[in-house]
This record gives structure tokens, C-alpha cells and sequence, in this order.
């Protein structure tokens, strides 16, 4: 039955009223995967070291002050190009089962193509080997927005085909020597991120990888381009993968998504919107999921398709492509992160941003919701921080969204990533507050639980979630001050001091089963 009221109250900030003691017994199946996620720019450091080459990130970082909102750059972060022994060994002391890292390019092919570097190999082969002996799985992403740089100045990288075939020679290598011991590759973090709005490098030149994607007017173009060389990569690679190791392991995109929903349910404007969201953000790389009628498998969205027009003109595939790009994401994964609400044409905004009391949101009322208020140093030049916002009840209706009405072939699916940002600038907080993180712990706990109702409850087959963030780490243009951690960083001693929610975490997956 469904309960009246759910999730069960943060246990410190009992907005979400009635505890509800039914699922306390559900369990979790025993293959259940859950751990932590991170990517290669957000946690290595070592930029220069090794035989490392620039990734975009690393000129984006440094090119120009207050790219970053706080000017911190990825050249140390976490050290985990250098710390990875010591994480890996208490990962697996605190019983956590999977990691879901990525692959920095550059340290393979410092060039993007060409000669691969044999000290990056090196520190990966022993990284693999780290995590397996401690008898943790790895999940690896094969791209998480580290362009090599060398692709970039060469032929604009995203927005040329030659990326296609230079994606493929790097995917291929490093799949071809892993592959015993990773069951799951994901070729691209987030394709949505195809375009950014910003103009730092070079200035006016939207190549990508970085968002603009519910706004379809910031670098359009290049974003077509773009998303069109990117579902090509995925799909040759899967192709190659699939006919390589047959039934080995499994491969897919890893999705930047919110929950959508109208604003005003009764409006039509509203409605469309909504649709229009989820077209413009999943539907564009939604054709690798094979499809049901009335949607064309291997292709875009039909309303993406409509709405851009001739824009596609020069990026629509052909029959053979087609064949290709359909099937080929083995599952579906999702980072779930804010529940939006749409309204106008393609518009959005982030649900308690918009009403504090909407009774769909009820973890909007309280502290455990944040405000752009609460992040002074936003994304440079820009104050919209609402994706910040956490709305961890939107989680449920998500899944029920995707599986049921938006790709209802999918057969089962991830939560890739899902996390809660506190800003802490500079020494402001004491240690104290920073570890006694309870709102973090209050949305691990609730975001979980409703992953749990939606399975109980929903019948809804997800397999997998995974916390952003084991430590804080550096979050792209809002930099360093904005944190996702489970651990404390002390960015000076590089030490990492578990919090709260750490514990919190912890405890679910005691109570609840899933792998261990
Ligand atoms: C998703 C992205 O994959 C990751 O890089 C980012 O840090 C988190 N969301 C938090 O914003």
C-alpha cells in the first residue's frame, strides 16, 4: 500500500512530517549498487604531472579571473591522483561497495590523439588493481568535460567529426585494457552539457563541454554540433563494445536531468513546457534507449526535431547511423539532483525557488532547502544558482517519469549521481559546523527513501545510486566553496574528515540491504 506520508521526517529538520515505519523492513536486493562518483578534473590535481596534458578545464581555470567564481582551479583538489591508496583502503573499510570514477583523457593521450603516455597508464592500471583488490567493483566514466586541449585549438574538438573517430581510439584503448574488471562504462558524463553560456575560452566560441541546457538560444549551434559528434562517439564505441565482449558488461550515458513538472498543472502552456524540458534535455540523446512507437529509434525527440527545424539540417542521421545509436545505452542512468518547475516556453525554474510552500515539495519548507542567498559567490556573472536547490522527494516522481512515460522500454536504471551542496567559504565555518552536516544527512536519508518508494511502491526496477560526493571537491564554475562532500577536505592538509552524513549514509544501506 501507499503510505499517506513519505519519506519518513530528517530526523533534525522534521519538515516532512509522520514517520513511516512500513518500508523500515523493505530490503534492498543483494546486487543493489551503490557508492560514490567523482570525475578526473574534480578530485586528481597532479594537472602538469606524469605527462599529463591540458584538458580545456585546466585553461578555462586558469585563463581568466573569476572564470571561477572563487578562482580555484582542479591542479591539486583532493590529490587523488597521488591519495588514491589511502581513499580506496577506508572506502573499503566504511563497507562501500562500488566507485564510480572517471578517466582523465589527456593523461592517456596528452594530444587527444597520437602517442599515449605511459605513466597515465601506469597510474591507472594500479588505481583499477586499488579498488578491485579491496574488493570494491569500479564503475568508470570515460568522459566528464575534460577535453584534451590539443583536440580543441586543433579543430574545435565537439564541433568537428574528427572527434568521433579520436573518442573512439582513447575509448577503445582504455576499455580493451580494463575490461576484465569494470562492469560498466559510461562513455559520457552528461551530454546535455554540450554548449556553454559562458565566453571565457576563447571568448565567444561555444564549443562545449559546458551547459546552456534549458536555455536553446545560448550557442545553439554549437550545441547541435556538439550533441550530434557526441551521440556518434557514444554509439560507434558501444557498437565496438557490444561486438567485442558480448554480454561481458554494459555501457550507456551517464544524464544530466531534473524533474520537471507545470507549474500550474492546469495549464496547457504549462504542460507543454514540461514536455519541451524533458525533450530539450533527455529526449535529444534519448534514442540510444531502445524505443516503443510513436518515437523513431537511433533519432532525436520528435519535438527537439520540431522545434530546431533546419537548424538539424546538416546533423540528422542516416538510416545506418540510426541502427547504430539505437540500443546502444544498455540501461539508463540518471544524475537526479532538482525539481524544476516549467512554465513558458521552455522555461524553468527550480521548485522552491519558485514557492517555499509548494505542498508538491514539502522538504522546500525549512532549512533543509537552500537559496541562492545562501551561495553569495554564484557561478560568476551569473546569480542563478537553483540547481543547488535539493528536493530530494522529487527523486521518486522522476524515475516514475522516465520509466513510465519517457522511455517506457527502459528496463531498469541507475541514479548515477545525486548529492547536496553546502557553501562554506574560506575558513567562515568552524570544523564543527561543517562536519555536523545535518541537512546533508536529512536529504541522504530522504532522497533514499524515495528511491526505496519507488521501488517498493512504483515497481519501478533502479538498480543503482550513487553519492555525489565521497569529499568536496571542485565544482566547475562555482569552484571550490560550493561542497558536495561526505568528507570534509581540509584543502591545505588535504585531509579528509568524514561528516554526519557520511553516517547517515552508512546506516541507510545497513537498515536497507543492497551490495555490500
Ligand atoms: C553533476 C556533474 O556530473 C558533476 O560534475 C557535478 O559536480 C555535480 N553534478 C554537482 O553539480
Amino acid at each position: 500500500p501507499e503510505p499517506s506520508s513519505y519519506p519518513r521526517p530528517g530526523r533534525f529538520h522534521p519538515q516532512v512530517p509522520t514517520y513511516d515505519t512500513s518500508l523500515n523492513d523493505a530490503k534492498l536486493p543483494d546486487d543493489f549498487m551503490w557508492g560514490v562518483a567523482s570525475s578526473a578534473y574534480q578530485v586528481e590535481g597532479a594537472a602538469k604531472d606524469e605527462g599529463k596534458g591540458p584538458s580545456i578545464w585546466d585553461l578555462i581555470s586558469h585563463r581568466q579571473a573569476n572564470a571561477v567564481a572563487d578562482n580555484s582551479t582542479g591542479d591539486v583538489v583532493a590529490s587523488f591522483y597521488y591519495l588514491y591508496k589511502q581513499d580506496v583502503a577506508r572506502f573499503a573499510n566504511l563497507g562501500i561497495p562500488y566507485l564510480s570514477p572517471s578517466f582523465s583523457w589527456p593523461r592517456f593521450f596528452p594530444f587527444g590523439n597520437g602517442p599515449v603516455n605511459e605513466e597515465g597508464v601506469f597510474h591507472y592500471d594500479d588505481l583499477i588493481s586499488t579498488i578491485v583488490s579491496a574488493g570494491i567493483t569500479p564503475i568508470v566514466t570515460l568522459f566528464h568535460w575534460d577535453t584534451p586541449l590539443a583536440l580543441f585549438n586543433s579543430y574545435g574538438a565537439w564541433t568537428d567529426e574528427r572527434i568521433v573517430d579520436d573518442f573512439f581510439n582513447y575509448a577503445t584503448f582504455v576499455i580493451s585494457r580494463y575490461d576484465d574488471y569494470v562492469p560498466i562504462w559510461y562513455t559520457f558524463n552528461e551530454p546535455q552539457y554540450c554548449n556553454w553560456q559562458y565566453e571565457y575560452y576563447p571568448a565567444g566560441n561555444n564549443k562545449g563541454y559546458y551547459p546552456a541546457y534549458h536555455n536553446i538560444t545560448g550557442g545553439l549551434s554549437a550545441r547541435i554540433a556538439c550533441s550530434y559528434y557526441t551521440i556518434l562517439a557514444h554509439a560507434k564505441v558501444a557498437k565496438w563494445y557490444h561486438e567485442e565482449f558480448k554480454g561481458k558488461g554494459r555501457i550507456t550515458f551517464k544524464n544530466s536531468g531534473n524533474y520537471f513538472e507545470p507549474l500550474d498543472p492546469t495549464s496547457e502552456a504549462d504542460i507543454d513546457s514540461t514536455k519541451r524540458n524533458y525533450a530539450f534535455v533527455l529526449g535529444w540523446f534519448g534514442g540510444c534507449v531502445r524505443q516503443m512507437p510513436p518515437w523513431t529509434n537511433g533519432d532525436y525527440d520528435p519535438l527537439v526535431k520540431e522545434t530546431l527545424g533546419s537548424l538539424l539540417n546538416n546533423y540528422t542521421f542516416s538510416s545506418e547511423q540510426k541502427e547504430m545509436i539505437k540500443g546502444s545505452c544498455d540501461f539508463y542512468a540518471i544524475d537526479g539532483y532538482t525539481a524544476y518547475v516549467a512554465t513558458g516556453v521552455d522555461g524553468g525554474s527550480a521548485a522552491c525557488a519558485v514557492n517555499s510552500s509548494n505542498p508538491n515539495f514539502p522538504e522546500c519548507a525549512g532549512s533543509s532547502s537552500l537559496g541562492a542567498d545562501d551561495f553569495p559567490l554564484g557561478p560568476a556573472g551569473d546569480n542563478n544558482v537553483s540547481w543547488l536547490y535539493s528536493t530530494p522527494t522529487a527523486i521518486r516522481k522522476f524515475l516514475n517519469d522516465i520509466t513510465k512515460t519517457l522511455f517506457p522500454s527502459i528496463k531498469d536504471i541507475v541514479v548515477s549521481e545525486f548529492g547536496f551542496a553546502e557553501p562554506f567559504e574560506g575558513d567562515q565555518a568552524s570544523l564543527s559546523t561543517i562536519l555536523w552536516d545535518l541537512r546533508r544527512a536529512d536529504y541522504y536519508q530522504a532522497f533514499l527513501d524515495n528511491i526505496l518508494a519507488a521501488k517498493v511502491y512504483d515497481g519501478i526496477n533502479v538498480t543503482g545510486a550513487f553519492s555525489w560526493a565521497a569529499y568536496d571537491n571542485f565544482e566547475w564554475f562555482v569552484g571550490s566553496h560550493v561542497k558536495f562532500g561526505l568528507q570534509y577536505l581540509n584543502q591545505t592538509s588535504l585531509e579528509r574528515v568524514p561528516k554526519a552524513s557520511m553516517f547517515q549514509l552508512l546506516d541507510w544501506f545497513k537498515l536497507h540491504g543492497g551490495a555490500s
